[in-house]
């Protein structure tokens, strides 16, 4: 593992992460609160947790892509190779999205502009971005034959879209790949096809992977370690297989019964998400969760070290606590 120029291995680190929207009619909304989450270089890491969790506030705070008049306050610190992200002026900003860190989208056909040929769509990213690969290699490296740069983006399948943000990734010469549910709106087969590619790309072009998904089995396929969200918090950041064999909050006990298994019956979570615009001041899984007790009720708990937790009745923790 490299290390950073603060001796850590990590290629992203997020120290106490808040971010407040304003929204016309719910007021503020508490999206994401004071979470801390660290990335090695090469390292493949899910991000799981229910549609509202803050899954996609997360990879947004990453590259800045919020407009002015959504955000509330963002606070924290989300430190690339050292530097803060948060702090960045918009010249180091176009520098981190050229070559530092790229995103793909949930939906790809938004990805592309409709009027242009996929072709020149793809070489102005390689001259912009003075990548070294031709855009023959790139197609080919993504699974995509070379008649795709004739085409138009309505001319071409999700799947095929789908791989086409992945080669753009690539000519921007990306380091860290941030995927917000690349497979959600594609077919089952298509959706596996997707996941061989990234996982081929994080092997062999040597990338760190946050993949964003609310389907822990995906999760479990491509990644070795999985950070699990519910209203805003991490409440648990453990190697997968210990996150799966031993889950130690009782939501993501709840998500991983909800994976469907032949002969078991699927687990549902009852009771509904919470509400960012009003956050409690305790756990915000409390109302759903059965193991509930006072203490919930009254703050947060702290993030233990180890197999990271946030909840009061996971046990004694052999490890000291830390935010
Ligand atoms: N622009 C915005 N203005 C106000 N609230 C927002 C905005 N974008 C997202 N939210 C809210 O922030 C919370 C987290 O959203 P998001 O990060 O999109 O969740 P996820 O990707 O996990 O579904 C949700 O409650 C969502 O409604
Ligand atoms: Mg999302």
């Amino acid at each position: 593992m490299k290390k950073n120029s603060s001796g850590s291995g990590a290629i992203l680190e997020i120290k106490n992460l808040s971010v407040v929207y304003r929204h016309r009619v719910m007021g503020r909304v508490y999206a994401m609160s004071d979470v801390s989450l660290s990335v090695n270089e090469g390292e493949a890491l899910g991000i799981a947790g229910e549609s509202g969790c803050g899954k996609s506030t997360l990879l947004k705070s990453i590259l800045r892509l919020f407009n002015p008049w959504e955000i509330d306050s963002v606070s924290g610190e989300i430190l690339y190779d050292g530097c803060d992200i948060l702090k960045m002026t918009p010249p180091e900003l176009r520098v981190l999205r050229r070559g530092g860190i790229s995103m793909i989208f949930q939906h790809p056909y938004a990805a592309f502009n409709p009027v242009i040929k996929i072709g020149r769509q793809l070489d102005e990213t390689i001259r912009l971005y003075g990548c070294r690969r031709e855009a023959h290699e790139l197609l080919e490296t993504c699974g995509l034959d070379e008649r795709i740069p004739e085409m138009f983006p309505h001319n071409l399948s999700g799947g095929q879209l789908q791989r086409l943000q992945f080669a753009m990734a690539l000519a921007s010469g990306a380091r860290i790949l941030l995927a917000d549910e690349p497979t959600t709106s594609l077919d089952a087969i298509s959706q596996f096809e997707i996941l061989k590619l990234i996982k081929k790309l994080v092997e062999k072009e040597s990338l760190t992977l946050l993949f964003v998904s609310h389907n822990l089995s995906l999760i479990k396929y491509l990644t070795s370690r999985a950070a699990v969200f519910y209203g805003g918090i991490l409440v648990e950041d453990a190697p997968c297989g210990e996150l799966f064999k031993n889950p130690l909050h009782p939501y993501t006990d709840a998500l991983i019964r909800c994976i469907p298994r032949p002969g078991r019956e699927l687990g549902v979570i009852p009771g509904d998400s919470p509400d960012l615009s009003a956050p409690a001041s305790g756990c915000p899984f409390y109302s759903r969760c059965s193991y509930a007790g006072e203490l919930c009720l009254g703050k947060v708990p702290l993030m233990r070290t180890y197999h990271k937790v946030r909840c009061f009745n996971a046990g004694p923790d052999e490890v000291s606590e830390q935010r």
